[in-house]
């Protein structure tokens, strides 16, 4: 992989050594020792400091050992309430998901959900299943539970499901029905920025809350919204085959 195919969720990367710091690797200030010895690679090349990276997608190796596959990745599921922040850290001392997980080994947050929307995500220090959880070539479902303004009509909800204009380009085909009035369930495969939102505003029906409630074959409606626990070995191993390349 090439730092120019470049997921959407991170359009100009994180310094090296900020990711390496967020796999558990060391301290920024240790990390950048590592790479100023020349001890680190990203994509087979030697690393300078300063380089940006792609998390889950730049390979990154230390002393010849890729990161993806170094022991101990924990993979989390977490309840996002509204309020919190996706991003690692947050300039306006807002809380952030990275606050709501236990500090070590460090995660990050797989994709993003906005502040505003609750739900499902997975946080994990598997740079490799981050990558491919994200990367819209495995396609990986999501599902939401949407409460939107008005009550959408069939017509709206086939737009929905054959795919809207955004202006980015238009939407992926989807799965939209509806689960009460003004209430609908919506599965996507794409993750980009603020998609379902847009989606629904583009057929005339703001959304009033968002609720993830599903990452390919994980879900939990037990999960209390601030919580989070590990992936049980059955989860990863199906999440795992959710991800394998066709
Ligand atoms: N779509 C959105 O609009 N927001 C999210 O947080 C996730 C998907």
């Amino acid at each position: 992989m090439t730092t120019e195919e470049a997921s959407p969720e991170h359009p100009d990367g994180d310094r090296l050594q900020k990711v390496m710091a967020r796999m558990g690797v060391g301290s920024r200030r240790v990390n950048e020792d590592l790479i100023a010895d020349g001890r680190v690679k990203v994509n087979g090349e030697l690393a300078v400091l300063g380089a940006r990276v792609h998390p889950g997608i730049d390979e990154i190796e230390v002393d010849g050992v890729a990161l993806s596959s170094m022991p101990d990745t924990v993979t989390y599921l977490l309840n996002k309430p509204v309020g919190v922040v996706t991003t690692a850290e947050d300039t306006h001392d807002r809380q952030t998901v990275i606050q709501l997980v236990p500090d070590e080994p460090r995660v990050f947050s797989v994709g993003r959900l906005d502040m505003d929307t609750e739900g499902l995500l997975i946080m994990t220090n598997d740079g490799k299943l981050a990558h491919r959880l994200t990367h819209p070539s495995f396609g990986i479902e999501k599902e939401y539970l949407v409460h939107v303004n008005g009550i959408p009509s069939r017509a709206a909800l086939r737009m929905l499901r054959e795919g809207v204009e955004l202006d980015d380009g238009p939407s992926l085909p989807a799965q939209a029905s509806t689960v009460a009035p003004g209430m609908i369930k919506l599965t996507i495969h794409e993750g980009r920025n603020r998609q379902v939102r847009r989606m629904c505003e583009a057929i005339g029906h703001p959304v009033r809350r968002l609720v993830r409630t599903r990452i390919g074959p994980i879900s939990d409606t037990r999960l209390k919204p601030g919580s989070w626990r590990e992936l049980t070995q059955s989860e990863l191993l199906e999440l795992q085959r959710a991800v394998e390349p066709r």
